[in-house]
């Protein structure tokens, strides 16, 4: 049995003399897109019917028909059946219109002490919790490709850079586990994130609550929410959690962006540290020659609509008064299109790290010429008592020695030395190498190979990997 037929044709169009427009209806329909939610809003409304029965707003045979239909339509969306209507806007009111038709009165009364504003924010929470524990898990894939590398390429040396010149030697291994500290951040704040957004919103209903007898917590109970929300304007007007998963999904992509720019800085000639395999790049179609690391390129390029989609929610809120408007309806693309992007780019990233080959023997090359042991040349002079800025000085002149000789540090002989400090003794050569320089990094969180390898092993069992 259907509900009595509205002018309007809509659920909602008891007060309606006109039907709505064509353009009003396309215009405003979210079903192309909020369809996504189909199985998080079943789940919603099986918790909400059991509670309204429990709670006597309808009776257990009620109850079970709506349970019943709503498997029925879950099963029929599932198998890609179900005809979703965009004059039904959305896909709460697709779901509710077809159970409505499908089992008549006791359809009608799932809405009860509902209302569409705080049932787009708990579907949208649901749909969230499982987005984040699925990007949770993309994160530690990407985290443990970062680490079979860095375990694959132990003990190779590369030059550590800041402003993009030569500054100190390091190992490409302790290079790669700075990823795998970012992406941990990247976790710990999806955590937090996570927890913010399991909160459960529905019993807000339009936006001042119900004055029927609900019972919040035990829907909070049944679908696993760690909490309930408190306040029912604030609830139905936020959309915090979205922004901040938003937030969160920026700062992934951000750290996959500089990765994906040092892959294409060192896939050049210039560079050569690395090859990326052949599966992973693309050629050109006038140069036959080419070989472009598009992949990289991409993923450093959809930055752009990642952060686009923050700003855009942001802009979306700012100055919306409470509580719920029709505004917020823009939330969804944004985030659905920014989690695509940063999973997409999470899972190639992960298969990218594990097809790229690194030049060993071109990074080790790459750490001569630039007096990268400088610094050590000064940590030497200190270790005799130099005062740091005096040796700061010293070593500064004997750089611009060797620029006049054209020549290394090492390439100085002891003799040459001792002119600029009669502290330089012969043992002075060991922290001139390139390897004696990376190993006596020993400080907490430094490049010495054995910190390095500590830091790996951490991160193996951290991640489950055996080492
Ligand atoms: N499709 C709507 C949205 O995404 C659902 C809530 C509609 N509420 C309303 N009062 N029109 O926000």
């Amino acid at each position: 049995m259907a509900e009595p037929i509205q002018p309007s044709g809509k659920l909602w169009g008891g007060r309606f003399a006109e039907a709505t427009a064509a353009s009003v209806e396309a215009f405003s329909a979210s079903i192309q897109y909020d369809v996504r939610l189909y199985r998080h809003d079943i789940m919603g409304s099986r918790a909400h019917a059991r509670m309204l029965a429990r709670q006597g707003l309808i009776t257990g045979a009620e109850r079970d028909a709506i349970l019943q239909g709503l498997a029925e339509i879950e099963a029929e969306i599932d198998r890609g059946e179900f005809v979703f209507k965009p004059e039904l806007e959305d896909i709460h009111m697709n779901i509710e219109k077809a159970l409505t038709d499908r089992i008549g009165p006791a359809g009608a009364k799932l809405h009860t002490a509902r209302s569409r504003n705080d049932q787009v924010n708990l579907d949208f929470r649901l749909y969230l919790r499982d987005e984040a524990d699925a990007l949770d898990a993309l994160l530690a894939d990407t985290q443990r490709a970062f680490a079979r590398q860095a375990r694959k390429y132990l003990g190779a040396v590369m030059p550590g850079y800041t402003h993009l010149q030569r500054a100190q030697p390091v190992l490409l291994s302790h290079h790669l586990l700075a990823y795998v500290e970012m992406l941990q951040r990247d976790r710990d704040r999806l955590a937090g994130c996570r927890q913010r957004i399991n909160i459960m919103p529905l019993g807000a209903a339009a936006m001042a609550g119900t004055g029927l007898p609900i019972d919040r917590q035990s829907v909070a109970d049944e679908l696993g929410f760690a909490a309930i929300t408190a306040n029912s304007m604030d609830t139905t007007g936020d959309r915090d959690f979205a922004l901040e998963m938003l937030f969160c999904l920026n700062l992934i992509q951000v750290h996959l962006s500089r990765l994906a720019e040092e892959l294409v800085l060192w896939s050049a000639k210039e560079f050569d540290f690395v090859r990326i395999g052949d599966r992973y790049c693309t050629g050109s179609s006038i140069m036959p020659q080419k070989k472009n690391p598009d992949i990289p390129e991409l993923i450093r390029g959809k930055t752009g609509r990642v952060t686009g989609a923050l700003m855009a929610l942001l802009m979306t809120v700012k100055g919306l008064p409470l509580t719920y408007n029709r505004d917020l309806q823009e939330d969804k693309e944004q985030v659905f299109d920014a989690l695509d992007t940063v999973k997409a780019s999470l899972a190639i990233t992960a298969e990218l790290l594990d097809h790229t080959e690194f030049n060993v023997a071109r990074l080790r090359a790459a750490t001569s010429g630039g007096f990268m042991t400088a610094t050590d040349l000064a940590d030497y002079l200190v270790r005799r008592n130099m005062p740091f800025r005096q040796a700061h000085g010293v070593v500064g002149r004997i750089v611009a020695r060797c620029q006049e000789r054209d020549c290394e540090l090492i390439g100085l002989t002891l003799a040459e030395l001792q002119e600029f400090s009669e502290l330089i003794e012969a043992d002075v050569f060991e922290v001139l190498t390139v390897d004696g320089s990376v190993n006596s990094r020993l400080s907490v969180g430094g490049t010495a190979r054995l910190r390095v390898e500590e830091a790996l092993a951490g991160v193996e069992r951290f991640l489950g990997m055996a080492s």
